[in-house]
C-alpha cells in the first residue's frame, strides 16, 4: 500500500464531508460543523497553512554527523518521535459515518501504540463514547491519553477516576469544549473551567494532566499555577473560535512566559514531518495531528496509520538532517526563519 492509494481510498469513502484536498488546510470544508471545517468563515483553521508555509528551513550541511535521534521524554517514559494523534471524535456526525466510533477507537488506537506512540482519544456527551477510549486504551496496556470535556467538576472527576483505574498514560482536558458548536445544544454542554477547580482536579490525580485549547500566555501560565504537566496550544481545528492566530504562531511567546514549568504541545494544520520540526523550533515539545490520521485510517486501516506515521516520522528525520540537527535538543529558533 502506498499513501497514495490510501488517500485515493479515502477519498472514494468519505464525501461529502470530507473532500481529502491535496493539502488539509480548512478551506475546502470552511464552517462545516457538523463536518470537517473551522467555525463560521473557518479562519482559524485556514490561518494555519499560511503561517506553517511562511516558516522557512535554515540548510545547514557541515556538521559532525551522528545517527539521528528523534525520541523524546515525556509522561515518565521515552517516545520514538515528537508526535502523537489529536483526540477524534465524532466520527457518525463529523465523518458522514465513513468509519463508526468503535472502529475508530479500536484502530486509532492500537495503531500508535503499534508505532510506539499513543493517540490522545475523544470524550462525548454520553458515557459510552468516554468507556470506548478508555476500554481501546486498556487493549493496548494503557497507552492512550483521554481527553476529557470540561463537563463540571464532579463528571470530570468522576472521568479521570475512571481512566486512573485503567491506568492510562495522562489525561487531558479540551477546555476549549466550552463554545463547540456540536455541544451547544446539550442540555448540561460543557463550561468554562475555572482556575480554581482545574486545580482541584489536577491535585486530586497522580496521573500527568494536559490542558488542551490554550492560546495565551497569561492563561498557560494559569494552568502552570494550577498544575498542570503540560498545555495543548489549539483551537480545536478552529472549531471553536473565529479569528483566532494560527496555534504555531503563539509558541514563542508562550514558551517565553513558561519556561520549562510546562510541557507544550500543539496542534493545527501540521501536515507534514517539516511542520513537525517548525513547531519544535518555534518552542514546542510535541505535536499533535489530527484530520490527515483519519483519511489514513480510513483509506487504509489501522496499517494506512502506521504508514503515515512512518511518513511524517521519515520527513522530520530528512528535515533534522538538512538542517543539523542530531537530535530533538538541535532543533532551536535559529533553524528556522519567520518571513512574514
Ligand atoms: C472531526 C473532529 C473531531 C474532533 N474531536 C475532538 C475531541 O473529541 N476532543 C478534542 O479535544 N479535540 C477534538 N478535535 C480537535 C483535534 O483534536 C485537533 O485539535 C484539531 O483537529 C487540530 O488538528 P488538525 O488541524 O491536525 O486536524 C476534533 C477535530 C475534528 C476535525
Amino acid at each position: 500500500m502506498t499513501y497514495e492509494e490510501i488517500v485515493k481510498r479515502a477519498r472514494e469513502l468519505m464525501g461529502p464531508n470530507c473532500r481529502v484536498c491535496p493539502v488539509c488546510d480548512g478551506r475546502a470544508c470552511r464552517g462545516e460543523i457538523p463536518g470537517l471545517g473551522g467555525m463560521g468563515s473557518g479562519s482559524s483553521f485556514t490561518v494555519c497553512r499560511p503561517f506553517l508555509d511562511s516558516v522557512k528551513l535554515m540548510m545547514d550541511v557541515v556538521y559532525e554527523s551522528a545517527p539521528i535521534d528523534t525520541s523524546i521524554e515525556l509522561f515518565g517514559k521515552s517516545w520514538p518521535f515528537p508526535f502523537f494523534m489529536a483526540p477524534l471524535g465524532g466520527m457518525g456526525l463529523n465523518y458522514n459515518d465513513a468509519i463508526t466510533e468503535e472502529e475508530w477507537s479500536a484502530m486509532s488506537v492500537g495503531a500508535m501504540a503499534e508505532c510506539g506512540s499513543l493517540a490522545f482519544t475523544p470524550d462525548g456527551a454520553k458515557d459510552e463514547f468516554f468507556e470506548l477510549s478508555i476500554r481501546s486504551i486498556t487493549a493496548n496496556g494503557g497507552i492512550g491519553i483521554p481527553t476529557i470535556k470540561p463537563w463540571g467538576e464532579e463528571m470530570l472527576t468522576r472521568r479521570i477516576r475512571a481512566a486512573e483505574h485503567a491506568g492510562v498514560t495522562a489525561v487531558s482536558c479540551d477546555v476549549d469544549s466550552c463554545n463547540h458548536p456540536n455541544m451547544r445544544r446539550l442540555a448540561d454542554p460543557p463550561r468554562v473551567l475555572t482556575p480554581r477547580v482545574m486545580k482541584r482536579v489536577v491535585e486530586s490525580t497522580s496521573l500527568p494532566f494536559v490542558a488542551k485549547g490554550i492560546m495565551t500566555a497569561p492563561a498557560a501560565l494559569r494552568c502552570a499555577d494550577a498544575g498542570c504537566y503540560g498545555i495543548v496550544v489549539s483551537t480545536h481545528g478552529g472549531r471553536v473560535i473565529e479569528d483566532a492566530p494560527a496555534p504555531c504562531s503563539m509558541l514563542p511567546e508562550i514558551r517565553a512566559a513558561v519556561g520549562d514549568r510546562m510541557k507544550i504541545f500543539v496542534d493545527g494544520g501540521i501536515r507534514s514531518g517539516r511542520d513537525v520540526f517548525k513547531c519544535l523550533a518555534l518552542g514546542a515539545d510535541a505535536v499533535l495531528i489530527g484530520r490527515p490520521y483519519v483519511v489514513a485510517g480510513v483509506g487504509g486501516g489501522r496499517e494506512g496509520i502506521v504508514l503515515y506515521t512512518r511518513k511524517i516520522l521519515d520527513e522530520l528525520r530528512d528535515t533534522m538532517l538538512m538542517t543539523g540537527c542530531t537530535t530533538l535538543a538541535d532543533i532551536t529558533p535559529d533553524k528556522i526563519r519567520l518571513t512574514n
